[in-house]
């Protein structure tokens, strides 16, 4: 018996390691337009998952898988930034929002705080900006939405601490935020937005705030990685690359 078990553990090891082996023998690659950025697949070794058993996450993200991009990873570090923040001076702000996924996430973690307030900022119309530093992306992705398809996802939620801004942030809408920033979530896809994103926000970031890019590390978001990779000696800030593709600057 203890022999079947021992072989059966050594069967099992054996195969997890040529699971990852075989994903580890893909060729690493990169963009021929940004070949210094060089991508390769990340696999984490670690296990622990504790989004599995947060309910009160769970019952938010059941409400608005359908409504993100983005992985449970990142929603999950989301929850978990969003409500370790709240003792931080000032507001959130998310820009790119598209169906309201993560907003709504952020949202919630506040919901009964009434010091904090959630700013939800996109075009409603698709990405903007998209240039010479860019790979893939070449303006108007992402205009399945609306305003009011994301406004009824956080109603849904029985939210009601946001506002959202409709054009392009910050030009037509930032005048539309107040107060200071404890989190900007930056989800725009693009090295322009995300630089004008970030370039207006860092002057209202409280100390102890966080700036969490989306689209950090991923193929096809090479402008963004671009853009951190020039903030993230800022002495100003602590950086931290997530292996799950945030990249996250904390303001000193
Ligand atoms: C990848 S989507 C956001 C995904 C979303 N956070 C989620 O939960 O799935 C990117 C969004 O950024 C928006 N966007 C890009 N640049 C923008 C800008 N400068 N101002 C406002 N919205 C912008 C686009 O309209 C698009 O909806």
């Amino acid at each position: 018996m203890i022999t079947s078990q021992t072989s059966l553990a050594a069967d099992m090891k054996q195969k997890l390691a040529d699971a990852y082996a075989a994903i580890r023998s893909q060729a690493p690659w990169s963009h021929p337009k940004s070949p210094e950025i060089s991508h390769h697949r990340v696999l984490p070794h670690a296990t622990y998952s504790p989004w599995l058993l947060d309910e009160g996450f769970q019952t938010v993200f059941q409400h608005i898988r359908n409504h993100t991009l983005v992985d449970i990873y990142r929603c999950y570090e989301l929850w978990t930034l969003g409500q370790q923040l709240s003792h931080v001076p000032g507001n959130y702000l998310e820009v790119g929002v598209w169906r309201g996924g993560t907003g709504a996430l952020l949202a919630s973690t506040v919901k009964d705080n009434a010091a904090k307030h959630v700013y939800l900022a996109d075009t409603f119309q698709g990405v903007v900006k998209a240039g010479g530093a860019d790979t893939v992306y070449v303006g108007g992705e992402h205009a399945d939405t609306s305003s009011a398809l994301v406004s009824d996802l956080l109603k849904g939620l029985g939210l009601s601490n946001f506002t959202l801004l409709e054009g392009i942030f910050p030009e037509q809408t930032a005048s539309g935020f107040q107060g200071k920033l404890a989190l900007l979530h930056c989800d725009v896809d693009v090295y322009s937005s995300a630089k004008d994103v970030v370039e207006w926000g860092i002057p209202l970031l409280s100390s102890g705030g966080c700036i969490v890019f989306d689209d950090y590390g991923f193929s096809g978001c090479e402008g963004v990685t671009k853009l951190v990779n020039a903030l993230r000696s800022d002495k100003g800030f602590l950086f931290i690359h997530n292996l799950n593709g945030h990249a996250i600057l904390i303001k000193k």
